[in-house]
């Protein structure tokens, strides 16, 4: 494999897909090591994977590409889906490329604006529901059940092929397994896709240890976090789940079941952090480390953090947080949070007041 580059189809013989794929270059996004914030934390090994490096901006475009390459394998004429925004952003790029038509369901007013920008602009039937993710997944679910259309949300197993790669290539750029992985936890599909992919390293001899997988959620919308810390045996629903972090609003995960048996297979674990601390990290990581995250993102580093804090961790371990969406996909969170720019009259003297 090693003369191959680093992007998703480097693993092609271990995805699914037999035609020539729909891809639009993703993957092979880039490993940075989190000097500053690991220092203060005490942690050496703290790496960031930013999956917002991808061409829609999120990680769903490792689920797109394998996704809608099956779609049309399969002879689908539409695809669809619901969203809390990005997998909207990547469903119409993918689709767009493939030349097919794509339906994207919205929680109305719940959505960053970049994302609907993407969906809009590529071209997706954008459709808002007085309502939250949830019902608007049960909805394109019945819609695509009536109508013969694909189902592109995370319930699709082909999504999370595509998306187990990301434990692929972490591993390929640290040279070696991590001991703990930490994702922000949604619909749960991601944590459960880099576990699959993962364990299928296992079994095939490649790697001989699994990392620690950790799923972080916000305080307002936790019931993954819940289940474990209350050991329940399932995940009990939020019917009103609330986060400044949109993407990761959903009180009814789909693959809850897989994500619990990742965590609790792998010695792992799952924890809560407040908007507030979620909104202190996306600035940290942007201010500290040049890394440029939406807020859901930021919740991965953020459970990290309090986890250092509070010594639930050993300070030795290889720590890669999945950084899942760019800063540009939620502009409207990061001027509410930021001093806006300061305007002056078009002169040198006025300029040099202002930065002294
Ligand atoms: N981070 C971001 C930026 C996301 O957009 C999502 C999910 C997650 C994390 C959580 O991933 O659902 O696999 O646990 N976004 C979905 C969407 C739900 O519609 O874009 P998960």
């Amino acid at each position: 494999w090693d003369s191959r580059p680093l992007k998703l189809w480097r693993y092609k013989e271990l995805l699914p897909v037999s035609r020539e794929p729909v891809t639009l270059q993703e993957g092979g996004t880039p490993l940075y090591h989190l000097k500053t914030i690991g220092e203060e934390l005490g942690l050496k090994e703290l790496y960031a994977k930013h999956e917002g490096m991808n061409p829609s901006g999120s990680f769903k475009d490792r689920g797109m590409t394998v996704g809608v390459s099956m779609a049309l394998q399969l002879g689908m004429k539409t695809v669809a889906c619901a969203s809390t925004g990005n997998t909207s952003a990547s469903l119409a790029q993918y689709a767009a490329k493939a030349g097919i038509p794509s339906v994207v369901l919205l929680p109305a007013g719940k959505v960053a604006l970049g994302k609907v920008a993407q969906a809009l602009m590529h071209g997706a039937k954008v459709i808002a529901i007085r309502g939250n993710f949830d019902r608007a997944l049960e909805m394109v679910h019945d819609l695509c059940i009536k109508e013969g259309l694909y189902l592109l949300n995370s319930v699709n197993p082909y999504r999370l092929e595509g998306q187990k790669t990301i434990g692929f290539e972490a591993i390929d750029q640290l040279g070696g397994v991590p001991d703990r992985m930490v994702l922000p936890v949604g619909n749960a599909g991601n944590i459960s896709a880099v576990h699959k992919g993962l364990g299928e390293l296992i079994k095939l001899g490649f790697i001989d240890s699994m990392p620690m997988m950790t799923g972080v959620q916000a305080e307002g919308s936790r019931p993954v976090a819940d289940a474990i810390s209350k050991k329940l045996p399932e995940v009990i629903p939020d019917k009103n789940p609330e986060t400044i972090a949109t993407a990761i609003r959903i009180g009814a995960p789909v693959n809850a079941e897989k994500a619990l048996r990742a965590i609790r297979e792998t010695n792992g674990t799952a924890l809560s952090v407040t908007d507030e601390e979620i909104l202190a990290m996306q600035r940290d990581l942007a201010r500290k480390e040049g890394v440029g995250v939406e807020p859901a993102s930021a919740a991965s580093v953020a459970g990290i953090k309090k986890m250092a804090e509070e010594g639930l961790l050993d300070k030795d371990e290889r720590i890669v947080c999945v950084v899942t969406g760019h800063l540009l996909k939620d502009p409207e969170t990061v001027i509410r949070q930021c001093e806006p720019p300061t305007e002056i009259d078009a002169d040198l003297e006025s300029l040099l007041s202002v930065l002294r």
